[in-house]
């Protein structure tokens, strides 16, 4: 029997569903491992050290050398959340729009009660992290104990984890990462411990923004776009949009392709619209001015807030624009004027230096933007992140850790949206002879390589499209996740989906029983932004995350005039009511992994999920 949801059958769920609403008290299917703690309690140190996970690094790394000694590395300790089942069925009831409880989101407070890991769990943690000489004030704790930081030396780091960091990099790019093989804890502490990194993680967690997709400098929108009139671009609706949408996509474009024109937002009705930025991605303020004078004059002067974190940056010299950061600030904020906008630069990546002050290589900047955003009164309603990578870089209890505190954000009612990727269904590459699509689990064999953390089910996953009609852009990222099951929303969808392919399709290439992606699609080549003062055409399913963000701020917005909750979780409602609202894209593929990979069919595909936004029919579903 497959389970289609983490942690809650099918029958469960209906049974559940039909149950007077649960009290957040009501923790009780936590397992409680009283046992096991008093022995670790007791011999923390003396239970015998057994590998807690281990890795293979994946193809294009080579290692170098040890690790200096006394390089700093701050250590980030994962504690199991007991409570997470009864939290994810607070997030299913609270975003399901056939529920009694729907928009009833949770509070900060309701969710930190949910997230605690057993106080046995951190009396163990404690006393293993006394053992080795830590004490009590050198750790830094998220507001619910989840996370334990620590900053240590390579040799401690060794010592606590039976560990030998080398200093890793990659061939292709030069990036370098300190990393060990493995790892290992007592025994007995296994059980309270999820994970502890870095050690054996190799994600590098890239913007999704393809830079040979760069078009090069368009000085004047009017001299490359003149106006040619109308082209239809859904027969179904009429929906018809300036000819030159065709090969430059602009603001007006997607209000007119996804049938917003005219539709005015609020500067102060309590709605807002958040772009996370990582990697040292400066989003330029200067260079928006210009984007808006191009495209938006009513927003001219008009910003944004910045919250750097973690050592983040927002240089704004323009030589120091970032393509990524402009792209994903300019639409998103473009398309929804005057919705509030931040801006979060987190850092937390920069290149290894064998500097031993200097604290680098942490790279899990998910980690450490959710540790300020789930402590947060006032969360931006809705949030696009266009970053990821192969999920089988991941390892997989990260993947997890991290899922289920994106599925806080939603039981909080706040919507998530990534991009699903630029490489089709893994390297891109069509060609079987050149592909490179090859497992890291030792036995390097060929398959599919969806992105995390598009492919935790919390989320909504935003595949490419591109032209005008629109079909699916050869790069939208799509597929299976090998992590998480799929989840009860798309499980109709998916089936059916899967009931098309001839039998024996792609068989070994992908896990039929995956968290599946895209949900949704937007519009992903052509769009035209500024960077260091000059225009050009940029691509990539970074550009449909913010794009797809942007209506669901804009529904966020009409939701939040007439005082109705934020729309919050989103797929439940767009697997259902919502599809109403959306336009099937049925034509194009996925190339990847020497496969013409995925089709765009009739129904959910692999490529572009349910298809495109219509703002006007969605917003009747959702008042
Ligand atoms: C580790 O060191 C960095 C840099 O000095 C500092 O910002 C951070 O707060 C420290 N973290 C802990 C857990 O002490
Ligand atoms: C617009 O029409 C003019 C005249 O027919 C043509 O030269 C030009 O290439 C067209 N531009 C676009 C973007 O289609
Ligand atoms: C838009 O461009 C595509 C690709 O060049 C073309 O196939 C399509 O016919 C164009 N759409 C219209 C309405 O001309
Ligand atoms: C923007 O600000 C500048 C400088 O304060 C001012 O000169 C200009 O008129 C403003 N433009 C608009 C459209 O408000
Ligand atoms: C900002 O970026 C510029 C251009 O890359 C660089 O010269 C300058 O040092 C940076 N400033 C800071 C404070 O990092
Ligand atoms: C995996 O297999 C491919 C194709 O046979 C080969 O090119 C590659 O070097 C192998 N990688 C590893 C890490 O063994
Ligand atoms: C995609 O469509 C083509 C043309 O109809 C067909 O030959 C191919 O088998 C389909 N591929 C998949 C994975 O469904």
């Amino acid at each position: 029997m497959r389970r289609i949801k983490p942690g809650l059958r099918a029958s469960e769920f209906a049974a559940y569903a039909t149950q007077p609403a649960k009290m957040l008290h009501l923790l009780a299917r936590a397992p409680v491992l009283l046992a096991l703690v008093a022995a670790t309690l007791a011999s923390a140190s003396a239970s015998p050290s057994k590998i807690k996970e281990r890795t293979v690094y994946p193809r294009g790394g080579t290692s170098s050398s040890r690790a200096p000694a006394d390089h700093a590395v701050t250590l980030r300790i994962a504690l199991p959340q007991p409570s997470f089942d009864v939290l994810e069925q607070h997030l299913y009831e609270v975003s399901d729009p056939a529920h009694a409880r729907y928009g009833a989101h949770l509070s900060l407070e309701e969710v930190e009660a949910l997230s605690k890991p057993h106080t046995e769990s951190v009396q163990a943690v404690d006393a293993w992290l006394a053992s080795h000489g830590v004490p009590e004030s050198a750790c830094i704790r998220s507001s619910s104990n989840d996370w334990v930081r620590i900053n240590v030396t390579v040799a401690k780091a060794e010592e606590m984890l039976d560990a030998k960091y080398y200093i890793w990099k990659h061939t292709t790019d030069g990036d370098t990462l300190v990393r060990t093989l493995s790892y290992s804890l007592p025994e007995d502490l296994h059980a309270h411990i999820d994970f502890i990194q870095p050690t054996t993680m190799f994600a590098r967690f890239k913007g999704h923004r393809t830079t040979f997709r760069w078009h090069g400098v368009q000085e004047s929108a009017s001299a490359l776009a003149p106006s040619n009139g109308t082209i239809l671009a859904d027969a179904a609706s009429g929906i018809r949009v300036d000819a030159s949408c065709n090969t430059t996509v602009t603001v007006d474009c997607l209000k007119q392709l996804y049938n917003a024109v005219g539709y005015k937002s609020s500067a102060t009705n309590g709605n807002a619209i958040g772009i996370t930025g990582y990697l040292e991605q400066n989003a330029n303020i200067a260079d928006l001015q210009q984007f808006y004078k191009d495209q938006v004059p009513a927003a001219i002067n008009s910003s944004f807030k910045v919250v750097l974190l973690n050592g983040g940056e927002n240089n704004q010299s323009l030589a120091a624009a970032g393509a990524e950061a402009n792209l994903d600030t300019q639409f998103a904020y473009g398309l929804t004027f005057p919705t509030p906008g931040t801006f979060w630069s987190t850092g937390g990546s920069p290149p290894f230096k064998a500097d031993p002050i200097t604290t680098t290589n942490t790279n899990e900047p998910y980690a450490d933007w959710l540790d300020f955003i789930l402590n947060q009164e006032k969360i931006p309603q809705t949030i696009s992140t266009s970053y990821g990578d192969d999920e089988q870089t991941v390892p997989e209890s990260y993947a997890k850790h991290v899922c289920a505190n994106f599925a806080k954000l939603g039981a909080r009612g706040v919507t998530l949206t990534f991009s699903s990727g630029d490489n089709g269904v893994g390297d891109g590459n069509p060609n079987p002879k050149s592909q490179t699509c090859f497992t890291n689990d030792g036995r390097n064999t060929t398959a599919f390589i969806p992105l995390f953390p598009a492919s935790c089910p919390y989320v909504t996953a935003v595949g490419g499209t591109i032209h005008v009609p629109e079909v699916a852009v050869f790069f939208s990222g799509g597929g299976f996740s090998n992590y998480f099951l799929r989840p009860i929303y798309q499980e109709l969808a998916v089936q059916r989906y899967l009931d098309t392919l001839p039998k024996g399709t792609y068989k070994g290439l992908f896990n039929p029983n995956g968290r599946a992606i895209p949900d949704v699609a937007a519009q992903g080549d052509n769009f035209r932004i500024f960077v260091g003062g000059r225009a050009g055409l940029i691509g990539g399913t970074s550009a449909s995350s913010p794009a797809f963000a942007a209506i669901v701020s804009l529904l966020n917005d009409a939701r939040a005039s007439r005082h109705l909750p934020s729309l919050g979780f989103l797929n439940p409602l767009l697997y259902t009511v919502g599809l109403a609202g959306l336009k099937d894209i049925t034509v194009g593929n996925n190339p990847g992994c020497g496969t013409p990979g995925f089709n765009a069919t009739k129904g959910w595909d692999p490529v572009t999920g349910l298809g495109t936004p219509n703002f006007g029919k969605l917003k009747e579903i959702v008042l």
